[in-house]
């Protein structure tokens, strides 16, 4: 029996050492401590000299093996561990999301690059604008109903200075009149803002351009030209262009622009109501109180103003037909541009 368990250790301890796995492992350690039970189950037959001897050793040799084992398994789970923290990397990365400018954003800069082409430079102009600079300065005068049109959201009752949301860029003329010496040729892009009833084409907040260019000698008809040339190089088409009077407090005369559709090319569709023609901006001649307003004498300069409506021209570029598409923040409408 003392030379059964001298060879159950040896054994062990030799397997122990040279397994390759946990799962090995575990299977010898098993296999060892069956043999190791076997024995001290036929201790009986042992005389109580024997027993003790005996008895003592089986126990020597089993804490060894115990040992050994213990020692074993902890190397393999430290390896393992260190399998599982490897980081190949010749792996593909994941794709990180990449955000990109808003359509309206992204067909402002188009604006911008092809009137900065005509010889316009781009300015800006505060959204929290005075009643002043929206309204008094442009010729409405206080109770004229073009104000009622134009109602918007007012954010503080100071009785000199009623601050609100700007209704239109049509303040930055003001501005920038006022600061700088003529001759002018700018456009102001920007945020507006009126308190309408939302549907498929309005929206208390959208975008306009502004567009201003003073000199000597401006007439309508460089307004036809500029105005023209601009159409066909954002639609990239050609367009025929047609004024019809209408009326605005801070031009004379006034009117408003319709280009040919872009659906029929003018033959008549339910996007233009059959006339072949979509309205598309105000504009006019820059009335002689606003260059009083603005420090600029009437007597010596002339010039065109317009607005455009920006959300609508970009509808009319890509076919959208609903004016909140551009502000739900919709991933799936966004993605498109
Ligand atoms: N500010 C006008 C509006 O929001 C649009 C406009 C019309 C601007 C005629 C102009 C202009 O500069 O000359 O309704």
């Amino acid at each position: 029996m003392n030379k059964k368990l001298e060879l159950i250790k040896a054994e062990a301890l030799r397997e122990i050492e040279s397994s390759k796995d946990e799962n090995s492992l575990n299977k010898i350690y098993k296999k060892h401590f069956k043999e190791l039970s076997s024995i001290f189950s036929q201790m009986g037959t042992l005389s109580p000299e024997e027993k003790k001897v005996i008895g003592v050793k089986a126990n020597e040799i089993k804490q060894a093996i115990t040992i050994s084992f213990e020692n074993k398994k902890k190397n393999f789970t430290k390896k393992d561990k260190t399998n599982s923290e490897f980081f190949d990397i010749t792996i593909p990365g994941k794709k990180t999301k990449v955000g990109h400018l808003h359509p309206i954003t992204q067909a402002i800069n188009e604006a911008e690059n092809i009137f900065r082409g005509m010889g316009f430079s781009i300015v800006e102009g505060p959204e929290l604008e005075d009643e002043w600079h929206n309204f008094d300065a442009l010729n409405f005068p206080e109770d004229h109903p073009a104000r009622e049109m134009q109602d918007t959201f007012f954010v503080k009752n100071e009785p000199k200075k009623r601050l609100l949301m700007r209704t239109h860029t049509s303040p930055v003329q003001i501005r920038y009149m006022l600061d700088n010496k003529p001759p002018y040729r700018i456009i102001v892009p920007g945020r507006v803002f009126r308190n309408e009833a939302t549907d498929a084409s309005h929206e208390v907040n959208f975008h306009q351009i502004e567009g201003l260019m003073v000199d000597k000698e401006i007439s309508v008809a460089n307004f036809k030209a500029v105005i023209e040339e601009f159409c066909r190089e954002f639609f990239n088409r050609d367009v025929k262009i047609r004024l019809r009077p209408s009326f605005f407090p801070f031009t004379e005369p006034s009117f408003e622009v319709d280009m040919s559709c872009s659906e029929c090319k003018g033959k008549g569709c339910s996007l233009c109501s059959q006339t072949g023609w979509l309205e598309i901006l105000g504009a006019g001649i820059v009335h002689p109180s606003v260059f009083k307003n603005s420090g600029v004498d009437p007597k010596k300069w002339q010039g065109f103003a317009f607005g455009l409506g920006w959300d609508r021209w970009v509808m009319l570029k890509y076919k959208i037909n609903d004016i909140r598409l551009f502000y739900n923040g919709d991933l799936r409408f966004l993605n498109q541009f």
